[in-house]
């Protein structure tokens, strides 16, 4: 799996961040790809950016895919950090994999993500089609058109069979009977605006798993830590800092 390191200080915790459906490990910020204080790894999932082998369309291949990862590397507990899909994978590594979560960090997530049919049925009619309805409902209004436009770009260059796997995953993922069973410590950040994923749902996990704190951040949408790099980078520096020793 393709990945780049940003390495902390000796002894810090290692931090995963997992991208969300259709993406890469360029969704998130320079800002927490390079936080200083952690071994930041970031990763492009198989069949996506740089890696290779093939999207995978339910959200427990991807949480064994990142498991052979940590093996791979020599990571024997990581704070997982997820964005939507990504968080998906993040839950589901805390419950089936519990010794190798130190932490969770959900970005715009949720316990169960069914996807639209207008989107996935949309997908084989009209990709370009649905991928601007998906693209338009990523982003909160008033955000830069260049931001807007490139990530419009990037879900074509994902292309038909990555969106499907990745949306067929999310809309199979519904851990909403098990978030009790989650022990890790858990930050859970979510945008106001976020029509994707809404803040009842990032409500319903920071509710529902025992050691779980929610974040908000006004007005950003589903992709938070793009429209506002500087606050969920706070947010995620907070939490590792408060964890530092456990
Ligand atoms: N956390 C908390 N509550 C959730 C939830 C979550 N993760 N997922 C669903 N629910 C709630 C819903 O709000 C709804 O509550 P209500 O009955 O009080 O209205 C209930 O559980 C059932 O919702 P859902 O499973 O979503 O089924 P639905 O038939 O009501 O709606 C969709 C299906 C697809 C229309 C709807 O989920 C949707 O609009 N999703 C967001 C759009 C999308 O495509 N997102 C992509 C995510 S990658």
């Amino acid at each position: 799996m393709y990945y780049t390191l940003s390495k902390g200080p000796q002894g810090a915790p290692a931090l995963v961040l997992l991208h969300g459906a259709g993406g890469s490990r360029l969704l998130w910020p320079p800002q927490l790809r390079r936080l200083p204080g952690a071994m930041v790894y970031t990763l492009d999932l198989p069949g996506h950016g740089r890696s290779g082998g093939q999207a995978c369309d339910t959200v427990t291949s991807y949480a064994e895919a990142i498991v052979a990862f940590l093996d791979e590397v020599g990571i024997a507990r990581a704070v997982i950090a997820g964005h939507s899909m990504g968080g998906a994978i993040a839950l589901t590594l805390a419950l089936d994999f519990p010794d190798r979560v130190a932490g969770l960090v959900l970005v715009a997530s949720g316990a169960r993500l069914r996807v639209a049919p207008a989107v996935l049925d949309g997908l084989h009619a009209d990709f370009a089609g649905a991928v601007e309805l998906l693209n338009r409902l990523t982003w909160s209004p008033g955000i830069s058109p260049a931001l807007v436009e490139r990530g419009r770009q990037a879900l074509l260059e994902a292309g038909l069979a990555v969106l499907l796997s990745d949306l067929t995953a999310c809309d199979r993922f519904d851990v909403m009977e098990r978030l009790g069973g989650i022990a890790a410590p858990t930050l859970v950040v979510a945008g106001s605006a976020d029509v994707l994923t809404p803040l009842k749902y990032a409500r319903f996990l920071a509710e529902h798993i025992p050691a779980a704190r929610c974040e908000v951040v006004e007005d950003a949408g589903h992709m938070l830590m793009l429209e506002r790099p500087a606050e969920v980078t706070r947010a995620v520096r907070g939490f590792l800092g408060n964890r530092a020793g456990s």
